[in-house]
């Protein structure tokens, strides 16, 4: 590790969540997808690629069994305290690929308080310390290639386009899959208890069984792509 901080002082650090993905879709979705891209990343680029936090802010979603969420405050403490580590040792841009929209914005606070940290313990970074949050699943080339696969069907939660990169990773999955009612609903996101009611099966407004895993293939390597070329711009702008 030495060694690689003398070369590059970048990293990757891969951030999803453990929730409900509707009747179909794995539990693990968000990190499986946000791993993968980042491992691919991190191929393409050469930049090393931090193990999965595989645990997100997922609050509302602790209506269906299986989701293990962070409050915001836990989530802000562990991401402040990876991002700290990391800066310890050296690292001065911190690329972080997001495979959940519940995490931007606590993801956000924590590396503003990271930056406050990082100045206050008198690292060696000080404030050469750069964190940035990609969000894989809102870059354009994938938002566009979801559009033109899915159109409306894409929908918000348990989409086919994040269900398709894990099919394409975990052929077993492919067995799961089922045509569900067609019309999900769309709308707000508030407490577990309400989020169950308004979105009975777990989905909002997505049709999952529209995924392949040929689809997934292509998405991720859209995202890598994607990912790769902010990723260069972030570690050579100031
Ligand atoms: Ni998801």
């Amino acid at each position: 590790m030495d060694e690689y901080l003398r070369l590059c002082k970048g990293i990757i650090l891969p951030i999803g969540s453990t929730e409900q993905h509707g009747p179909t879709g794995a539990i693990g979705t968000d990190f499986l997808t946000a791993e993968a891209i980042a491992l691919e990343i991190g191929l393409l680029t050469g930049v090393l690629v931090a193990p999965a936090q595989c645990f997100g802010m997922a609050e509302h979603h602790l209506g269906f069994s299986g989701t293990m969420s962070l409050q915001p405050q836990t989530l802000l403490a562990v991401l402040h305290d990876l991002v700290l580590s990391l800066a310890g040792h050296g690292f001065e841009r911190i690329y972080v690929v997001n495979g959940h929209g519940g995490n931007i914005a606590t993801a956000k606070a924590a590396f503003s308080k990271a930056y406050v940290t990082a100045v206050a313990r008198n690292l060696s970074v000080g404030s050469k310390l750069r964190c940035k949050l990609a969000n894989w699943f809102m870059a354009s080339e994938v938002f566009s290639e979801a559009q033109k696969l899915y159109g409306d069907s894409e929908g918000q939660h348990a989409t086919p386009s994040e269900i398709a990169v894990t099919l394409h990773l975990e052929p077993t999955l492919i067995a799961k899959q089922r045509q569900l009612p067609t019309s999900a609903p769309v709308g707000p996101i508030y407490s577990a208890q309400d989020f169950r009611l308004r979105y009975p099966d777990g989905r909002m407004g997505s049709d999952p069984y529209l995924a392949k895993p040929e689809h997934g293939k292509t998405l991720l390597k859209k995202a890598a792509f994607a990912l790769k070329e902010d990723l260069l711009n972030f570690f050579k702008a100031s």
